[in-house]
């Protein structure tokens, strides 16, 4: 490292705001991490890929990859103190880009889950009454987001309201700044989200049929570790479970103050955000095992994953258990609002200090600016007939394609290209934290991790060009798939310009 570069990485902490206390940002970090994708993706992942015997490859993933790419966010974040376009350019000057890559992924995520959000506010007053009635795909598709197939920017008025209410809601959290906003709200909504879900989950299990559903989910298949793509589910579930990669444990880890145990904080982390989601494997499949058994089907024939489980088969589930389905559905779609948001606080906090960083501005500024235009963003296309086309194709394309090459750069920078960089990362994490990095976590970063996501992009990217995504118009696969990609790379050279002037 230069001299400059040492300088700089020293003398940013003076005017950052701090977590008050470790556990605070403890609380955030977890907070992120759980989110909809435990709820509704994990149980599913896991059931399709081996059931009991996912757990295998999921742990192993966990310590080879996930912890060690989450370490070394909180490396990067710690040292150099600034969101990723500042601590990715105290790193090495020209990554500052892979930083705006990040803040770019960031903001179009922030602009769907919004949007999910809403609809998942919506379901829990619908759950009163059980307002879904018998159909719950047609009331879904037709009654409440009033689809369209093809490209139709009708504005259909409740979601604009509810798109509103979400944006006033996480921008007045986000006001608050790190310690009054985010950690605040990750102190209130974190015990809360464990106190609904756990109500649910006693519930869902005293249900009859439930061990149909459990047996469903936890019966191992152990022929699935043989199966390459059951490895590369598990690596990629991962990585999108634990936060990593989107430049949000990097932005968390700035606000840490200098002597704080990263690597212990990282295992509390991991592991309550895996127990959440074994957790939540065991409430939705005794859920799914009850109506399975009710409706006289396997269990297999109810699974779904994603907005169709959230939003179709959870409904149907809820108006099997009669009036008494109404207190359940409250307790299902409050846990995924409440671990929805503190993921949305997380992802917009990137832009927010991203902008801080680099243009001076306050934190109101930079909150109304920044949160304020992807909110405007938001509103107009996800309000449309087309939300839920466009929420399904930026989701895929910013997950698959937008993360894990945001990911892929940063490792690869630091355990290829500047290989001394690692050695310095881990000489900071050793100085303050309890668990010690070394040799093992080095070749995990140095192989494992780049090699898995370089599979996984290359796959994607084939799968794409081959047979596109979906059965959507091809002038919706580029313009908001593909054109989403564009704009990653239009915002990481354009907005790193602006990096330049502002420093010169
Ligand atoms: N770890 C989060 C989850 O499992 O849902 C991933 C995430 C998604 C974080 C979206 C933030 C976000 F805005």
């Amino acid at each position: 490292m230069t001299a400059q570069q040492e300088n700089s990485a020293n003398h940013h902490s003076g005017s950052r705001e701090n977590w008050s206390a470790r556990s605070g940002f403890i609380m955030a970090a977890i907070g992120s991490a759980v989110g909809l994708g435990n709820i509704w993706r994990f149980p599913y992942v896991a059931f399709e890929n081996g059931g009991g015997a996912f757990l295998v490859p999921y742990l192993i993933a966990l310590f080879t990859a996930g912890l060690p790419l989450l370490f070394l966010d909180y490396a990067i974040g710690h040292k150099y103190h600034g969101a990723p376009p500042a601590a990715y350019g105290r790193l090495y000057k020209p990554a500052s880009s892979l930083g705006w890559w990040q803040v770019m992924v960031s903001l179009a995520i922030s602009v769907y889950y919004a949007a999910v959000l809403a609809w998942a506010a919506r379901y829990m007053l619908f759950s009163v009454g059980q307002e879904w009635g018998e159909d719950t795909e047609q009331f879904l598709f037709s009654t409440y987001l009033d689809a369209s197939k093809g490209l139709d920017f009708g504005i259909v008025p409740h979601l604009f309201y509810g798109l509103l209410i979400v944006w006033a809601f996480v921008m007045l959290i986000l006001y608050g700044g790190v310690k009054k906003g985010v950690e605040l709200s990750n102190r209130i909504f974190m015990p809360l989200l464990f106190l609904l879900f756990g109500v649910l989950v006693i519930k869902a299990i005293r249900l009859p049929g439930a061990e149909v559903g459990l047996n469903a989910f936890f019966t191992p298949d152990w022929n699935a570790m043989w199966n390459p793509k059951v490895w590369l589910a598990a690596y990629g579930h991962i990585f999108f479970s634990l936060s990593v990669g989107f430049g949000i444990m990097v932005t968390y880890a700035s606000y840490l103050k200098p002597r704080t145990n990263l690597t212990g904080s990282g295992m509390v982390v991991g592991f309550a955000n895996s127990s959440f989601e074994v957790l939540a494997g065991i409430g939705v499949f005794a859920a799914l095992g009850f109506m399975a058994q009710a409706s006289g089907v396997e269990v297999k024939e109810v699974v779904s994953s994603g907005v169709g489980l959230a939003f179709v088969v959870f409904p149907k589930i809820i108006s099997s258990m009669g009036s008494g389905g109404d207190v359940f559905g409250v307790l299902f779609f409050a846990s995924l609002v409440v671990a929805g948001i503190t993921s949305m606080v997380s992802i917009l906090e990137v832009p927010i200090c991203a902008f801080q960083d680099t243009l001076g501005w306050s934190r109101t500024k930079a909150v109304t600016l920044v949160c304020g235009g992807a909110a405007v963003i938001s509103v107009l296309l996800f309000s449309t007939r087309s939300s839920i086309a466009l929420v399904d194709l930026v989701d895929h394309f910013a997950n698959n394609i937008g993360i894990v090459l945001g990911a892929l750069a940063s490792i690869v920078l630091v355990s290829w290209f500047k290989r001394p960089l690692l050695k310095n990362l881990e000489a900071h994490v050793n100085e303050v934290s309890t668990i010690r990095l070394g040799r093992g976590w080095e070749w995990m970063l140095t192989f494992v991790t780049p090699a898995v996501l370089l599979v996984s992009l290359v796959l994607v990217v084939v799968k794409l060009a081959r047979e596109g995504y979906g059965d959507y118009p091809m002038v919706m696969q580029w313009g908001f798939g593909w054109g989403t990609v564009a704009l990653f790379f239009l915002g990481a050279v354009l907005l790193n310009r602006l990096r330049k002037e502002t420093d010169q």
